[in-house]
């Protein structure tokens, strides 16, 4: 019998499966606790709620979590970032439930969620806090059956911070976010190269030699301004954080305000995780022919509103995921993916080697939530250092990778003040 789900077509599977292998091969840290969770169970009797992008990677890891006893459910965390087959694949061959289709309306997207959290969960796990909110504001009464949860993302975390500082989050969680080996490798490698993917796969537009405006430069930012100028584009950042942008000034970028990049710019890229980053008074000013995409977690870094407000006309979808509007004066402005994070509407999200890494984050994170929940408040918690650290000293291990140790000596020199010229 087939697991409950909602998803695109069942025989997309076969397709899915071996996509999830190939993803699998480059997953060689989240595979050995994969193989050391099918032996220990640490997650055994424990139903967990899974909201996050239904990719080949996000299979590994709910299949990670399966080989560990937990019971999951998984609903996409964006509504177009669903690789339908994965979705298909997860249920007929992984006896999964998915609640996952690529394209599905806001109305689909919060049924699939309601539908994740019928299954009661003890530990949720988020990208974006589309969970932990939507338990906050209408199922206050799942708050008495839940561990704790954890976060994938930084918008996420920035609105879990902000719900503990108000006091009123329910149960404790886990920024993954904030684990070294998530966001130094992900956001910064993994967005950076996923998003011109993004770009390239929707568009077919060379970058070498054309202006790409950057708005950030943090780690999604820098990680895509880096990989932008590698393909030969000239690469202009914006900030609102002096350091941010004196970094950028440092590493060899041109710093302006977006009011100055907006007439000159021919791509603009936004990973900020703000609102309304380009504007009704950009738009006003962009070349003719100018594309713009978002790789920040919601669609709201682009006043899409403003932009539909402003044209004449209906947009025309001139190539899938390539909306063109007219201005009254002519010009055609492009807006791609919908203005939702660009590397998964018209890619396929992060390569699986830095996937690695955050969901390693992702699976021992839930461990250590079902064993220490009862001694954590109602706060955002970071994963433990010392599991940080290991899990960089596995993916060198894995890469073949081999790095010194401190002798006794280099240890107490390190760890006195005596010694000094
Ligand atoms: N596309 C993906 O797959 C993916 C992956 C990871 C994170 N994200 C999302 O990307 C966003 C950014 O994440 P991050 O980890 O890089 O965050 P970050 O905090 O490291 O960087 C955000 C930067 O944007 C800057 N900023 C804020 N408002 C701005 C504005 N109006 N103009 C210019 N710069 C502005 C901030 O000063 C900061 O330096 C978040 O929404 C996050 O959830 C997306």
């Amino acid at each position: 019998m087939t697991v409950e789900h909602d998803v695109r077509a069942l025989d997309l599977a076969p397709g899915g499966r071996y996509r999830i292998e190939w993803a699998e091969q480059d997953m060689p840290v989240l595979r050995q606790i994969r193989e050391r969770f099918a032996q220990e169970k640490p997650l055994k009797g424990i139903r967990i709620s899974a909201c996050l992008h239904v990719t080949t990677e996000t299979a590994n890891l709910v299949h990670t979590l399966q080989a560990g006893g937990a019971d999951v459910v998984l609903t996409a965390s964006n509504p177009l970032s669903t690789q339908d087959d994965v979705a298909a694949a997860l249920v007929t061959q992984y006896e999964i439930p998915v609640y996952a289709i690529k394209g599905e309306d806001t109305q689909t997207y919060y049924d699939h969620i309601k539908r994740a959290l019928d299954h009661k969960p003890h530990i949720t796990m988020d990208d974006g806090a589309d969970l932990v909110s939507e338990i906050h504001k209408n199922r206050r009464e799942l708050l008495d059956g839940i561990l704790g949860g954890t976060e994938e993302t930084t918008t996420g975390v920035i609105r879990l911070r902000a719900m503990a500082a108000d006091g009123a989050l329910g149960f404790p969680v886990i920024a993954v976010n904030d684990s070294m080996t998530k966001h130094m490798f992900d956001n910064r490698y993994g967005t950076g190269q996923s998003t011109i993917d993004g770009i390239v796969r929707a568009t077919n537009v060379l970058l070498a030699g054309r202006t790409v405006v950057v708005a950030g430069y943090g780690w999604c930012s820098r990680g895509i301004a880096n990989r932008a100028r590698g393909m030969g584009a000239n690469v202009i950042v914006t900030e609102v954080d002096p350091l941010k942008a004196l970094e950028a000034v440092m590493d060899g970028f041109r710093v302006m305000p977006m009011d100055e990049a907006a007439p000159i710019g021919d791509l603009f890229v936004t990973a900020t995780g703000d609102i309304n980053v380009i504007d009704r008074q950009h738009f006003a000013v962009m070349k003719n022919g100018a594309i713009m995409c978002n790789s920040g977690h919601f669609n709201v870094e682009i006043n899409i509103p403003a932009l539909q407000a402003m044209a004449t006309g209906k947009p025309r979808l001139i190539r899938p995921f390539v909306e063109q509007f007219t201005m009254p004066d002519g010009r055609k402005l492009h807006l791609l993916g919908e203005g939702r994070l660009i590397n998964l509407a018209a890619a396929e999200g992060h390569p699986a080697s830095v996937m690695d890494m955050s969901f390693a984050n992702q699976a021992l994170a839930a461990e250590f939530m079902i064993q220490n929940h009862d001694k954590l408040q109602n706060q955002v918690y970071t994963v433990p250092e010392e599991l940080d650290m290991k899990i960089a000293r596995l993916k060198l291990e894995a890469m073949g990778v081999r790095i010194d140790t401190l002798t006794e000596e280099q240890f107490r020199y390190l760890n006195q003040w005596q010694e000094g010229t």
